[in-house]
């Protein structure tokens, strides 16, 4: 059993991967802590309810960070909607988040059970780096932590340079590329190289059950952006292919552990991935980065959840 902690600033992907570990046999979440990222704190911790309760999972939602260590950047409405989920208008959840900060329960979660718990980063690392620096043991206790974020060949996604989770708050991920090691990274590029195909989305939508139409409701905005920006239908999976990488390792069929650090000072590349791929910095090679995925597993592993 997979035991699952998720940090996350849902967000359409965010919630794509939620549902595939929701649904999945050999998994379990745990506990879900929020992040100001996507859209604001209040929205990704209400979208985080909302998610769990389509599920059916009664898993422990701790509200984290609502804003960035340094960074004041803004949010990722363009995409996700100005409600985190394709403005979709779902009704409040009446779940109740717990009180506890979301960086005391990533410390405590681990600390209770040294080397169960698998921690999944999907949004800006703040709440992370926090708990790294109240808690240096954490990578020692967590079982493993994948993360999604960086461009790894610099292709961002918001700056010319930068991704959005690592352009949101550098100084986080800075912090947990050096300071938390080993961590497997599927990047910006890694979601491009690896996207569902026309017949994989239309078969996702064409499912008659309420997950399939909360995918619907909340995936069609984005669905629309990327048809206009690519000139077919097509579905871009970040999250998902982070969760899917934690779920299934061998899902990640190339990788690499090359030294990774994060600019934070670059006028035109603060945020950006520096991938040290040839050995010239002497530097230790501190992450490992997923390059190709097998996709039709990722999308069987998010259609399994709309049954
Ligand atoms: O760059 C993609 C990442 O930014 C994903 O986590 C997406 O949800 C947004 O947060
Ligand atoms: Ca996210």
């Amino acid at each position: 059993m997979i035991r699952l902690v998720v940090d996350t600033d849902p967000g359409v992907d965010d919630a794509h991967a939620i549902m595939a570990a929701a649904a999945y046999p050999d998994a379990r979440i745990e506990a879900v802590t929020t992040v100001k990222g996507n859209v604001s704190l209040e929205r990704t911790t209400a979208n985080a309810c909302t998610i769990l309760d389509v599920m059916g999972i009664n898993a422990p939602i701790y509200a984290g960070c609502e804003q960035a260590l340094v960074a004041e950047s803004g949010g990722a409405e363009g995409f996700h909607g100005a409600d985190g989920l394709g403005d979709s208008a779902y009704p409040p959840s009446p779940r109740k988040v717990e009180a506890e900060h979301a960086v005391h329960a990533l410390i405590r979660l681990a600390n209770a059970e040294p080397g169960a718990l698998t921690l999944v980063a999907l949004g800006p690392l703040t709440n992370l780096a926090l708990a790294l620096r109240l808690d240096p043991t954490l990578p020692r206790k967590y079982r493993r932590l994948v993360v999604m974020g960086g461009a790894i060949r610099s292709m961002g996604n918001t700056t010319l340079t930068a991704e959005f989770n690592f352009h949101a708050d550098p100084e986080a991920a800075a912090i947990i590329l050096r300071d938390w090691t080993p961590l497997t990274l599927v990047s910006w590029e890694t979601t491009v190289e690896h996207p569902f195909s026309e017949a994989q989305v239309k078969a996702l939508l064409a499912h008659d059950s309420p997950r399939a139409e909360f995918l619907r409701r909340i995936s069609q905005g984005a669905l629309t952006f990327l048809e206009h920006l690519f000139g077919r239908p097509t579905m871009l999976e970040p999250d998902l292919l982070a969760m899917a990488a934690a779920l299934e390792p061998e899902i990640v069929r190339r990788k690499a552990t090359h030294h990774v650090a994060v600019e934070l000072s670059g006028a035109l590349t603060r945020g950006q991935t520096c991938v040290d791929w040839y050995g010239m910095s002497g530097k230790q090679p501190n992450v490992e980065l997923a390059l190709e995925m097998n996709t039709e597993r990722v999308w069987e592993l998010l259609q399994a959840a709309l049954i």
